[in-house]
């Protein structure tokens, strides 16, 4: 499937080298951004497409960051938020890795606990980590239970 690309027009050049993040669901893409720490100030060159028309989704959000892969805790979270996204490793202008992303059992960083008397939230050395629910996250240190409100406990 072309997603309406070439026969329609494009929205969003391609890149040279970087990540693109396809079928992001449509919305979603500011979130994405959280889940990347990506806030415009870090200098990464990085083109939005947000409610982009698609032929398997309707509409979609895409994502295109040049010149970084993603590391697996963000791929972890972002599926949470995007469960069809599409990663797609370019190099050379040319597609030379694309695969789905899958939601985990657990995720761990980027994701902070709202209990604030949480141990991972006090002064010791433990990183937030959470099991994956069908309908929502859980602290495995506290049981604290996130349904909504992912993109609130994204770390700063
Ligand atoms: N892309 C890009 N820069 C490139 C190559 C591809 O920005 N140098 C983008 C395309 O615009 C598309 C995504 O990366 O959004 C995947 O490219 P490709 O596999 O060629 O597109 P499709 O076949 O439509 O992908 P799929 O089958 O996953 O829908
Ligand atoms: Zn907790």
């Amino acid at each position: 499937m072309t997603d309406g690309e070439p026969d329609r027009e494009m929205r969003v050049s391609k890149i040279e080298s970087g990540t693109v993040i396809d079928h992001i669901t449509s919305g979603q893409a500011l979130n994405v951004l959280a889940i990347l720490g990506i806030d415009g100030g870090e200098g990464d060159v990085v083109s939005v497409g947000i409610n982009v028309p698609s032929d398997r989704l309707g509409h979609k959000d895409v994502i295109k960051v040049e010149d970084r892969e993603l590391s697996q805790s963000e791929l972890d979270v972002l599926s949470l938020v995007a469960p069809a996204a599409t990663i797609n490793i370019i190099r050379g202008y040319e597609v030379v890795d694309k695969q789905r992303v899958e939601r985990p059992e657990h995720v761990s960083g980027v994701l902070e606990c709202p209990n604030p008397d949480c141990i991972t939230n006090q002064d010791e050395p433990v990183a937030a980590r959470f099991e994956v629910l069908e309908d929502g996250l859980r602290c495995v240190y506290c049981d604290t239970i996130i349904r909504d409100g992912i993109a609130e406990q994204i770390h700063v």
